[in-house]
């Protein structure tokens, strides 16, 4: 392993943290002002030639001070700054807000000193990148303190040894005798003067999660933000500053990502000199906390990735950082089970023999898991019941043994057994409700808003996550149990909680997540054996947080192959392989009503956590037969498929012919997914190449026992013809080295 060091220049008051790889630079400036310096390819040394350039600039105010005193070519308004406040000579969007008690709201924090740590501290109850070792990184806290306000701000940068990633974070405590009310606190800041920066941004929706779009920024705000109380299908947590020539595979790009589940936003200002303040943590709308005195308070980590690799650069530095370092448990780096699920197969319409049927079919393809969807618990036939209640639905199972039977017969099989829950959520036709209609979070006197008829949870109170926590768990303690799925169907309206008091409102959408986290930390602790997935509507909180608890996530509800190819493209910007689960289901597609052959859908249900979401009985013998070789093939290529690195090669949103790679870490085995969407008379030609192979090194492809030189392979390529003339065609080829 290398190191991460991190220096401080006592004569020119710089911090440089830096690995092999990256350096980030900061400095102390006039008035205890930090300004940020420099975050890209490491340096050796520093020599302090990015001072802050004076200039005197009209209407940009400067440091207080006595007329004639003070230096006009100095300004917050321009200074490129680690952490800005507000109101006090800086226009552009701060980092941290705070109303004091004479309704004041501005911020003004200035250096007082650092401590440097060696490994990470532990951030208590949110999720976050984890060391195991000391030596793995450093750790560097800075202390700066608003002396108006008492209050004291602790920004920490944790660089790893062998990553180019900086963690960051930061912690508000209350050192006065008044009321702080934080309304906003920044988890990261980043000005950046790169004057040709791209955004990428993953936006999306509920059946068309994280679609990749790149923009070059205006002057003003550009902003990518969840208010919906979940990280939410409609803007991932992650944004990517890319330069203009930058591609999969070469320039620059630096990701931000959040490891945060809930109301999020990433805020982007170009200024009047060309620098761009990039910001991201908790959504500042209807947010407010209050800190009495000697309170501390917590944002969410962030983590920020350098690459001179493109943007599959970026990828690799979040998918390893998110596997081994964010993902725990005895899942982490286990092979994940082929599921059938039975959701597209029954949806609410099953018994105990429907459910026999559909294990007795999947057993011999080789199937290794069944998980029995929702409709299990309460009296639930519909998803307008029984949410809340999470006992079995005794009449819909009972001529099966009910749930202990069917996990019996399941085992019996050979596979193993899972089941699907909401915690977060109640119906209003349930015991729960019935017994405490102010679990539900509603505002008083203000009608509650229903969607999918259903409402959330009060998780900002410890009594409902304790309410929910037994149930689920004498669930668990009765039936052998081996995966389960945590679906989050609706997000947050009349965000209000009648556990709290008029000045605590604004935390309720934090706590909540909290409260989520504390359920979830609890749960994958008491019950470690069970394999934990995390789902919402599909991929509504695909998230580095989630991740954190569970290792895997359902990535869409829509299986159609042609549309998971852009949605799957667009995850693994951010997140790793063995994290995005996706599954094959019916043709037509219940989603797209699209047409496709098994093939297709295989192929692009096995670049990820593979399963099947179908009703066997109705697929011929040549279908599970073709089933059961794709099984066969996953289940010889999964180590390669979920851990091996997974490189873009030709993106869904600019091509009609798409292709991604697998490769193991020692280079000796490589699987290339090729797939053209649309059929075209006279095919225009190209060429894909793989990439990241060994260039002296010979590679076979078993399957037509044909031998090629890695570099060959990288840079001669391969011709993009189809095998079929028809549209949504797709194969998969394996090379190992000889
Ligand atoms: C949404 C999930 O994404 C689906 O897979 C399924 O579990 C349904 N909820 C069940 O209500």
């Amino acid at each position: 392993m290398t190191s991460a060091s991190i220096f401080f220049d006592a004569e020119n008051k710089v911090f440089h943290l830096k690995n092999d790889q990256i350096s980030y630079l900061f400095q102390v400036e006039t008035g205890d002002i930090l300004s940020h310096l420099y975050f890209g390819r490491q340096i050796a040394t520093y020599h302090d030639q990015r001072r802050y350039p004076r200039i005197d600039r009209g209407f940009s105010p400067n440091l207080a001070g006595d007329p004639g005193q003070v230096d006009r070519g100095y300004s917050k308004d321009t200074l490129r700054q680690e952490f800005s406040g507000f109101d006090t000579g800086d226009f552009r969007q701060p980092a941290v807000v705070i109303r004091a008690e004479n309704g004041a709201q501005a911020t003004d924090f200035r250096y007082v000193d650092y401590e440097i740590q060696a490994g990470k501290p532990n951030l208590a109850d949110l999720p976050q990148a984890y060391v195991l070792a000391p030596e793995e990184a450093k750790t560097l806290i800075v202390r700066l303190v608003d002396a108006t306000l008492d209050a004291e701000l602790y920004l920490s940068y944790t660089i790893f040894a062998d990553r180019p990633v900086i963690a960051r974070t930061a912690k508000l405590i209350n050192r006065g005798t008044q009321t702080l009310q934080v309304e906003k606190l920044a988890s990261v800041q980043l000005d950046v003067i790169e004057n040709q920066l791209e955004v990428i941004a993953l936006h999306g929706a509920h059946l068309r999660e994280r679609q990749v779009e790149r923009k070059s920024l205006p002057h003003g705000m550009t902003s990518f933000a969840s208010h919906r109380g979940g990280s939410s299908h409609h803007m991932n947590p992650f944004i990517a500053l890319v330069a203009p020539d930058t591609t999969e595979d070469s320039g620059t790009a630096i990701g931000v990502q959040l490891v945060y589940s809930g109301n999020h936003q990433f805020t982007l200002e170009k200024d009047y000199v060309d620098q761009v303040r990039v910001l991201a943590g908790i959504n500042e709308q209807g947010f407010s906390w209050q800190l009495l005195p000697d309170e501390a308070f917590q944002a969410p980590e962030a983590l920020l990735v350098y690459s001179e690799a493109g943007l599959n650069g970026m990828s690799q530095a979040y998918h390893h950082l998110l596997r081994e370092r964010v993902a725990r448990g005895r899942f982490q780096y286990a092979p994940r089970p082929i599921v059938i699920n039975n959701w597209e197969a029954t949806y609410f319409n099953f018994d105990a023999e429907k459910i026999d049927h559909i294990v007795d079919q999947a057993a011999p393809l080789g199937i290794e898991m069944f998980v029995l969807d929702d409709g299990w618990f309460g009296h639930r036939d519909a998803d307008k019941s029984s949410l809340g209640d999470w006992y079995e639905y005794a009449d819909k199972l009972k001529s099966g043994g009910g749930l202990a039977g069917i996990s019996q017969r399941v085992h019996n099989r050979g596979m193993q057994f899972g089941i699907w829950i909401e915690p977060e959520m109640v119906s209003k036709d349930s015991q729960l409700y019935q017994a405490h209609p102010d679990y539900a979070i509603q505002i008083p006197n203000r009608d509650m808003t229903p969607s999918r008829d259903q409402y959330v949870l009060d998780f900002s109170r410890q009594e409902v996550v304790d309410a929910i926590y037994d149930q689920i768990a004498a669930i668990l303690d009765d039936v052998p149990i081996d995966y389960i799925k945590w679906d989050m169907n609706r997000h947050l309206t009349e965000v209000y909680s009648a556990a709290l008091p008029a000045a605590q409102q604004g935390e309720v959408a934090h706590r909540y997540v909290l409260g989520v986290y504390q359920l979830a930390e609890r749960l994958t602790t008491a019950y470690p054996d069970i394999l934990f997935e995390g789902c919402s509507g599909g991929g509504g909180r695909f998230d580095a947080g989630m991740l954190y608890y569970f290792p895997q996530s359902w990535a869409s509800d829509n299986t159609d192959p042609v549309d998971r190819l852009k949605i799957q493209y667009g995850t693994s910007l951010s997140y790793p392989i063995s994290s995005m689960t996706a599954h094959v289901s019916a043709s037509p597609n219940h989603q797209t009503g699209r047409l496709s052959s098994l093939t297709m859908r295989g192929d692009v249900a096995m670049a990820g956590v593979f399963g099947y979401e179908l009703d066997l009985s109705q697929l011929s013998d040549t279908d599970k037969t073709q089933i059961s070789e794709q099984v066969a093939f996953y289940k010889t290529h999964r180590d390669l498929i979920q851990y091996g690195d997974f490189y873009r090669i030709e993106s869904p949103f600019e091509s009609n012919d798409v292709a991604w790679q697998f490769v193991s870490a020692d280079k000796t085995e490589t699987l290339l997914f090729q797939y053209r969407v649309l059929s075209e008379g006279q095919p225009p030609l190209h060429l894909t190449k793989l990439s990241h192979l060994a260039s002296d090194k010979t590679y076979l492809e078993p399957a037509t026992g044909q031998v090629f030189g890695g570099d060959e392979l990288m840079t001669v390529g391969f011709y993009n013809v189809p095998l079929q003339q028809a549209d949504f065609t797709s194969r998969v080829r394996y090379f190992k080295q000889v």
